[in-house]
């Protein structure tokens, strides 16, 4: 039966993530109480003011495949949080539950809280529209709608009742403008967004999801498929969006990590192993696992 797949991870086949899955189950067995422990140490270490969200002993499962073992992470408002860590680790699998996405996953159990603003993402009352809304998505490959570049944008507004045509009008050249893409599509607003590079097709992306004004910005590997001209772009954007968003941002590249974000989650097998500030976790990392990952010893 094939599974069902979402975003990047090749769940069917790959070999490493069956490796990962037969060394989960051993852990499972071994060290349930000690992902506990563990893992509160790693978030009480760094305390963060004010977070924007607060994931609390939070668990998912894929069927027998324990995912996420009791993470524990606070997000700091208006700051850069980079998720690192190999290829299955569950980085993917976190940053859905920020959004619940993993509520389409037939196979996928949470256990656990996940707190926006200090309410529950999860709670019976939630609402899942509003909060998806505030919690905007980018993901690996660019995935603009068969539409013109103008509907892109104004699709999320007209979905929450926007038609006035001068307003739609302000919040694209707004959210172009903040995206650093409007210089380059100003002209060509009419024409279809598929006709755009792949780095103006992200910044388009990240465009669409700020003009339904989010608060938080959950970037998975957004620039894994770009060139380095493309990526630097990015970054800079993300850098610049900071002042007025909260970024998440799942990446393996390392030297991206350590460049632009202020904080880093290291995550192996399902764990949050150590958060911290991001020069702290690459200059003197305090656990032999993040320093082994970093020196790029395995990965
Ligand atoms: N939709 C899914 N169905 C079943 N298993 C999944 C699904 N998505 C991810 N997984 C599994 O969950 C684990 C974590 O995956 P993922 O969150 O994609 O990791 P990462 O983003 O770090 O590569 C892996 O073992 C992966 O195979
Ligand atoms: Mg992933």
């Amino acid at each position: 039966m094939k599974k069902k797949k979402i975003g990047d991870s090749d769940i069917s086949k790959s070999k490493d993530s069956q490796l990962i899955h037969d060394e989960n189950k051993k852990n499972d067995v071994n060290n349930m109480i000690s992902y506990e422990e563990k893992n509160r140490m790693n978030t009480n270490k760094e305390k963060i003011e004010l977070p924007v969200i607060e994931v609390k002993d939070f668990n998912l499962w894929y069927d027998e495949n324990y995912a996420l073992k009791n993470i524990n992470i606070s997000f700091p408002r208006n700051k850069i949080t980079a998720i690192i860590g190999p290829s299955g680790c569950g980085k993917s699998s976190l940053l859905r539950c920020f959004n619940r996405m993993n509520d389409v996953i037939d196979n996928c159990k949470i256990q656990g809280r996940v707190l926006f603003n200090g309410n529950d993402l999860y709670a019976k009352n939630a609402d899942i529209r509003l909060n998806r809304k505030k919690i905007g998505m980018i993901f690996q490959k660019p995935n603009p709608f068969p539409m013109s570049i103008y509907d892109n944008i104004t699709y999320g507004p007209k979905l929450h009742k926007i038609e006035d045509k001068k307003v739609l009008d302000e919040i694209i050249e707004r959210c172009l403008k903040k995206a650093v893409l409007w210089d380059e599509v100003s002209d060509r607003l009419e024409e279809t967004a598929m006709g755009l590079s792949g780095g103006q097709q992200q910044r388009l992306c990240i465009a669409r999801a700020l003009a339904v004004e989010p608060e938080i910005l959950l970037m998975d590997e957004p620039t894994a498929s770009l060139d380095p001209i493309a990526t630097q772009k990015i970054e800079e954007l993300i850098l610049e969006l900071k002042k007025n968003w909260t970024i998440i941002i799942v990446t393996h590249n390392m030297q991206q990590a350590a460049r632009i974000s202020d904080y880093t989650g290291f995550m192996y097998l399902g764990e949050l192993v150590e958060f911290g500030k991001t020069i702290q976790i690459f200059e003197k990392p305090e656990k032999k696992m993040t320093e082994n990952y970093i020196t790029g010893r395995f990965g």
